[in-house]
């Protein structure tokens, strides 16, 4: 054979390899087939978390060969109820949406019921009587990561010999699930230690510059009585700590920070020593999603609720193992 024929035969037999073995890696997760359409209406891009959200939603919905109409409601229920209208009205397979709070949803799932289009709640819970109107919660248990804050805090308190520890709750979106589980799981857990003193709760809203308008305030209000914060996300919490150094506080060591997400950036200002603690919320959902719409496509059966495991990050432990986070 001359060295040309022989050239060709190699590089085709590579690219033949190349194609079987990305075939097989694609397998290994269920492809939907025919393609399932599914509709998932993001609640917004408030923080790195939501970012981390989409961009695994999007990347799992590839991976399964899931076409995905993506739709982003800016924050607003009321964009979020359209885009839920739209997916009916395009018959789609499956509708996916993270309700941004808990009430308000009867009526639009009721009408994707009537249509026969079952519903995914991703990330947040909806308050409702009828359990029917959805086929399941994928989404992290938001009071465990309450608890774990609050079950942090009294080790700390212990560690440092504290007699009293005031502290202040920059709580998320008022009225969404993790919001009131956040502060549920982390009032119950502190409850029955007198040392603990919850000054005020203020609404963040998950945002960055809210995160830090809350602490200028509190910092007026309570000043050098603070020992505490609780920050409902890591956005706020990134918001809230150049507030606390203006003030002339080294956070981390005048004030105890806790914080709940685990992001890049809150992970690298843990190492830093600024954050003491870090609950872990995980934002990829995306496979579990996809797995889940696949299987309410087949007409099969799907857990009710579905929490990924997470863990906690603080400066009890090694940090310097901490691998990249993703988002
Ligand atoms: O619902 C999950 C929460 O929403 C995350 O903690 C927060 O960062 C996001 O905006």
């Amino acid at each position: 054979m001359g060295k040309r024929k022989w050239l060709i035969m190699v590089m085709v037999s590579n690219l033949l390899l190349a194609f079987f073995s990305f075939a097989c890696q694609k397998n290994d997760s269920a492809q939907s087939d025919p393609a399932l359409l599914l509709g998932f209406s993001q609640i917004g891009s408030e923080s790195a978390w939501r970012a981390g959200n989409t961009k695994d939603i999007e990347e799992q919905a590839e991976l399964f060969g899931v076409s995905l109409m993506f739709e982003n409601a800016n924050q607003k229920q009321e964009n979020q109820i359209a885009a839920i209208r739209r997916f009916i009205a395009y018959k789609v397979d499956v509708i996916a949406f993270s309700p941004i709070v808990e009430e308000g949803w009867e009526n639009v799932l009721t009408e994707a019921k009537n249509a026969g289009i079952p519903v995914i709640l991703v990330d947040r819970d909806i308050c409702s009587k009828d359990k029917e109107l959805t086929a399941c919660l994928i989404g992290a248990d938001f009071y465990e990561e309450g608890v774990m804050a609050g079950e942090y805090l009294i080790r700390k308190a212990d560690t440092l010999g504290l007699e009293q520890v005031n502290i202040v709750e920059i709580t998320g979106t008022d009225n969404s699930t993790p919001m009131e589980q956040r502060q549920a799981g982390f009032a119950d857990t502190i409850a029955s230690d007198e040392r603990m003193n919850i000054l005020e709760s203020i609404d963040g809203d998950f945002i960055k510059s809210r995160g830090a308008e809350c602490m200028r305030t509190l910092l007026e209000k309570y000043g050098d009585d603070i020992d505490v914060v609780y920050s409902h996300n890591d956005e706020m919490t990134l918001g809230a700590l150049p507030e606390i150094e203006e003030a002339g506080f080294v956070p981390g060591k005048d004030i105890i920070i806790i914080s709940i997400d685990g992001g890049q950036d809150a992970i690298d200002v843990l190492k830093d020593g600024k954050i003491n603690c870090v609950v872990e919320c995980t934002p990829k959902l995306g496979r579990k999603v996809m797995e889940t719409a696949i299987k309410l496509k087949n007409g099969e059966e799907v857990d009710d609720v579905i929490h990924p495991e997470e863990q906690i990050f603080s400066d009890e432990q090694d940090l310097s193992t901490i691998g990249p986070r993703g988002y």
